[in-house]
């Protein structure tokens, strides 16, 4: 079928079956990747555009529908020069786009609210954009932008001012253009596809029938046999999941087999074509299941179903004895989705000898290292060339894509693509560790803390992934940041047959947080001390010692974050008593949600090393091997070298993530990049500085301009002018691996170098009757030793929240059951209060400029927060998460009266 329309004001023909989608038609027949894709059910608006001036989720609009009418693209919305449009501009100044993924449909929806030629209230336009999801921003920088849509830029800091200005992102034009180029957007038109074959079962041994009538009629039908080295994983020393299931499968989405042709031909192969004869056997689901004792082994080298485990012990756990108030409680978490809106994607090709690989990451060093050990190649003969991230928060830390793509291509030698469905990003990737959290804390008369005695367990899933860190972890911090002189904590993973538990922001610290908070609001309200002053009371400061022996010389800046909530909290608790004097069956609480992170790797070197460039031309490149996945890390580096060298930030160019152009930065995890990477950079910076000053002959005090090849040092009165022509070009070079210890049997030892250190308070209101909790507003102060960036520390912060409300009201995946997003459900725009952030520097010496790190902190404690301010209203403790409306509204009923 022929269809005319109108495409961004120019009269446009389509060809093709009418029944297909206009994103799809967009995209791939119509090169406007602008409009991304993120479920293809109409749940996520990603892929929002205007049609005859009204938003329409495209993947649900066939071409069949659109003759004669006006679409409208994110394309459209820059003028022909490139310039930017008023909105697209607000959302830079606002920082409303972090991985940038949602952005074109959070701007297409928003022209909706803005046509009406009216200022826009909050509401409306929350109810504007309420049919696109993000994961990122917490909402509320989004819809700061789309009010305030006529830009008020800062001016561009001066050279030694980048520091600490809220300078908008440096990589931001392509993510409000559309141009941002996401796995998906990068796969050349003559790349094959690749469909994978899963398990619909989460146990089963398998085997494979005759594939000649399949191969016959693709490319290629990759087998287990196909793989070189058909194991990979997180730990060097544990490889221990499959590319390809070898006769067993142990979860539900695990890959079987790879399907390599044409993409319509890839598609077009039905279930029943595929020559597998299942062998279901009752599968491990959950805990107690892989814990009991004639368990079968779902890993056949690790008895007991025992990953691994560990704790810390300090002081005399018996000390519980002599203690005036003693709390008690087991607390439950689900499995979570980090539900990125970007599926996993990516294309890899062979060039000579080498593999090449553009895919979704947030490691491309381990990627790098991970194929070269699956392909059994070295190292240098991979390269990885990472596109933008549409989302991470630790999934896509794990291999996914990369494999499977990289094996054919080697083979094959053709492009090779392959981009997962929504459906089966969910299945197939990993998910936040559920976990059982029994704890004891104790306290003398005076409030202050005694003891503590935390059992942690977790469902690690079917394969180690970060299993280990996440055992590893939470012992350390299961305590609460607090002083504590008496410890004993312990965590342990066990395989099931759940989805592999990987790493997702906080690495189990979230889950272990909900437990500790508990326990601080049951001894505070035991012995009546106010819970924000029983916290504050107790709070660890600097010179005290931890858990682990160590001492924190400085920047612990938990009594700081406590003081700045201080006044709201009394306000709220205030305002709530006399909202709840009404009698209304809507009842209010307010709740305090406190917690530490150790930033980086446990225990373990995490070194970073980063690069600044001056070519011979004058270009100033900054080339980081770090991944910005949504965080700003690209803008935070090149801010911390500008001002190490003494350039202004907006000389910088920037080279990122590539293997081949790149160092080492380690991988986008752990909250590190900031503080590790950071400081990397700082180095970087210096030492080119270092180098510039000895060729000019000057003092360390002297000021740098660059302008074309002229590199002016001025040094007091003296000034001295360098041709870089003449020059040649130089190199500055920075490292940085936060000095840490090995714990020893009872954890003692240095397990980070610094920490960073937050508090949140949460209102809400719960309906008696139905059960439901809405979260009303949240004051979050966080120490973040400096802010490189406000705005971007800030978009964590909320980010973290909103992710941090998912997984105490919403989110619960189950396999089989919640694989899309309609019945997985997020925070939408609705969802997520009013958030007022505050920032607290208690400056870190290691850092650079002082700052540590806040991508994970901001989710750890908003649970709790939520958790407090719940019972707070109701009376009602929750001891499991998702609070979903039935479960609270049986726990009421069964407290028998409402307080
Ligand atoms: S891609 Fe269309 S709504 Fe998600
Ligand atoms: S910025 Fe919205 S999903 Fe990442």
């Amino acid at each position: 079928m022929k269809v005319a329309f109108t495409l961004n004001g120019r009269a446009t023909d389509w060809s093709g079956p009418p029944v297909t989608r206009l994103a799809a038609a967009l995209r791939d027949d119509l090169g406007l990747t602008g409009t991304k894709v993120g479920c293809d059910a109409g749940d996520c608006g990603a892929c929002t555009v205007r049609l005859d001036d009204r938003q329409v989720c495209s993947c649900l609009v066939a071409m069949g529908q659109v003759a004669g009418r006006k679409v409208e693209t994110v394309e459209s919305l820059a003028g022909a020069d490139g310039r930017l449009a008023a909105l697209q501009k607000s959302f830079l100044d606002h920082g409303a786009a972090q991985c940038g993924i949602c952005t074109p449909g959070m701007l297409m929806a928003a022209q909706d609210v803005l046509a009406n030629g009216h200022a826009p209230s909050r509401a409306e336009i929350a109810d504007a954009l309420g049919g696109v999801l993000c994961r990122c921003t917490g909402y509320g920088k989004i819809i700061d932008a789309v009010m305030a849509c006529v830009p008020k830029a800062e001016a561009a800091p001066p050279a030694g001012a980048a520091v600490g200005a809220r300078l908008p992102r440096l990589d931001g034009v392509p993510k409000v253009t559309g141009r941002d180029r996401f796995g998906a957007d990068t796969v050349p038109p003559d790349a094959l596809w690749i469909r994978v074959v899963r398990s619909p079962h989460a146990r089963a041994h398998f085997s494979i029938g005759d594939l000649a009538p399949l191969r016959a009629r693709l490319v290629a039908v990759l087998t287990a046999a196909d793989v070189p080295f058909n194991g990979y994983g997180i730990y060097p020393d544990v490889k221990d999941q499959p590319v390809l299931a070898d006769g067993l499968v142990r979860y539900r989405g695990e890959a079987v087999l790879a399907l390599v042709g044409a993409r319509a031909e890839v598609l077009a192969i039905r279930d029943q074509e595929i020559p597998i004869d299942w062998r279901p056997e009752p599968p491990l689901i959950g805990i107690d299941a892989a814990t009991a004792p004639d368990a079968p082994l779902v890993q056949a080298d690790r008895p007991r179903n025992l990953l691994l485990d560990g704790g810390v012990k300090r002081g005399d756990i018996d000390a519980f004895a002599d203690c005036a108030a003693v709390a008690e409680g087991t607390f439950e978490t689900a499995f979570v989705e980090h539900a990125y809106i970007e599926p996993e994607a990516g294309w890899a090709r062979r060039v000579g000898d080498r593999i090449e690989i553009h895919a979704s990451t947030q490691t491309p060093y381990m990627d790098r290292d991970e194929i070269a050990s699956v392909m059994r190649l070295e190292r240098d003969a991979v390269r990885i060339v990472p596109t933008a991230c549409g989302g991470g928060f630790g999934g896509k830390l794990d291999l996914s894509v990369q494999p499977l793509i990289a094996v054919a291509a080697w083979k094959l030698g053709r492009p090779i693509a392959l981009v997962y469905t929504r459906p089966e990003s969910m299945a197939a990737s990993t998910k936040r560790h559920p976990a059982r959290v029994k704890a004891k804390f104790g306290c003398d008369a005076n409030g202050k803390l005694v003891a503590c005695d935390v059992h942690a367990t977790f469902d690690t899933g079917a394969y180690a992934s970060w299993g280990p860190t996440v055992a590893n972890r939470v012992p350390v911090h299961a305590m609460g940041p607090y002083a504590m002189p008496n410890v004993r904590t312990w965590g342990e993973a066990f395989f099931t047959n759940g989805p592999p538990a990987g790493a997702f922001r906080g690495f189990g610290v979230p889950q272990a947080a909900i437990a500790h908070e508990a326990m601080m609001d049951a001894l505070a309200d035991e012995l009546r001390i106010d819970r924000l002053e029983f916290r504050h009371l107790n709070a660890l400061r600097a010179g005290d010692v931890t858990a682990c022996g160590q001492t924190l010389e400085h920047s612990a800046g938990l009594a700081q974050c406590l003081e700045a909530l201080r006044p709201h909290w009394q306000k709220a608790r205030a305002e709530i008593a006399s909202f709840n004097a009404g009698g209304s069956p809507r009842r209010r609480g307010v709740g305090i949600g406190c917690m530490w992170y150790g930033i980086g790797n446990t225990s373990m070197s995490n070194p970073s090393r980063m690069k600044v460039g001056l070519a011979t031309d004058g270009t100033l490149t900054l080339f980081s091997g770090a991944l910005d996945i949504g965080q700003g890390s690209n803008t935070i580096m090149t801010q911390i070298a500008a001002d190490a060298l003494g350039l202004p930030v907006m000389q910088f160019a920037l080279v990122t993530g590539d293997t081949d152009l790149t160092a080492d930065a380690g991988k986008t995890s752990a909250s590190r990049q900031t503080f590790v990477s950071g400081k990397a950079a700082e180095n970087a910076g210096r030492d080119l500085r270092q180098q510039i000053l000895r060729l000019a002959n000057a003092g360390p005090d002297a000021v740098l301009s660059l302008m074309g090849a002229a590199l002016t040092v001025r040094d007091g009165d003296e000034a001295r002018t360098l041709d870089l022509a003449r020059v040649g070009p130089l190199m500055g070079e920075g490292t940085f691996d936060p000095p840490t210890t090995p714990l020893d049997a009872d954890g003692q030892g240095i397990p980070y170098a610094t920490y960073a250190f937050a508090a949140q308070i949460a209102i809400v209101e719960v309906d008696i009757e139905l059960g439901t909790v809405k979260v009303l507003r949240m004051v979050a102060a966080h120490d973040v030793g400096k802010a490189i960036n406000p705005t971007l520390v800030e978009g964590q912060i909320e980010g973290g929240i909103a992710q941090g409300l998912g997984l105490a009201l919403m989110e619960e995946y189950l396999p089989g059951r919640t694989e899309n997003l309609h019945d997985y459900l997020i925070p939408t725009i609705g969802d997520v209060p009013e958030i007022e952030c505050i920032l607290i520097e208690d400056r870190e010496p290691l850092g650079p400029s002082g700052a540590k790190g806040v991508g994970e902190p901001g989710l750890v404690p908003t649970a709790p927060a939520i958790l407090g301010a719940i019972h707070h209203a109701t009376g009602v403790r929750m001891y499991r998460v998702p609070v979903l409306p039935h479960r609270l509204r049986e726990a009421i009923v069964a407290q028998g009266t409402t307080p």
